[in-house]
């Protein structure tokens, strides 16, 4: 649905503070994201993950569209130790929204 990838793009504005995605993205404070739904956690190479999201990934956590919805609606009460410091999205609405557009560039 491209009108769910651009409202995706507008809610991306406040994952830029941190994330890169698509064409020479590169790491920031976080990891590229190029890819990330349906992907392994924790396992972008060259980027030094939380000991619980590097865990999580060795464990099998996989970024489904429902494990990402639950991350980035409440990313601190997913995973207590993570370090991304984002305090998470209120509408549902904009996590649907912004899946839509991380799912744009796989
Ligand atoms: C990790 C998405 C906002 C910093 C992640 C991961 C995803 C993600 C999917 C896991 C990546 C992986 O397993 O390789 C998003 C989205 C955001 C957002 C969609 C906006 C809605 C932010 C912001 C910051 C940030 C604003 C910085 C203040 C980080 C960091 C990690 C991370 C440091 C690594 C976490 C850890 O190792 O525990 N993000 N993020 N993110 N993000 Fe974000």
């Amino acid at each position: 649905d491209p009108a769910l990838v651009a409202e995706g793009e507008k809610v991306f504005k406040k994952c830029k503070a941190c994330h890169q995605i698509g064409d020479g993205a590169k790491h920031r404070t976080g990891p590229i994201l190029t890819g990330i739904v349906g992907h392994g956690a924790g396992v972008a190479e060259g980027f030094k993950y939380s000991k619980d999201m590097a865990q999580a990934g060795q464990d099998g956590l996989i970024w489904t569209e429902e494990e990402l919805a639950a991350f980035l609606t409440k990313p601190k009460a997913y995973m207590k130790k993570t370090k991304m410091s984002f305090a998470g999205l209120k509408k549902e609405d904009d996590v649907q929204a912004v899946i839509a557009y991380l799912k744009s560039f796989n």
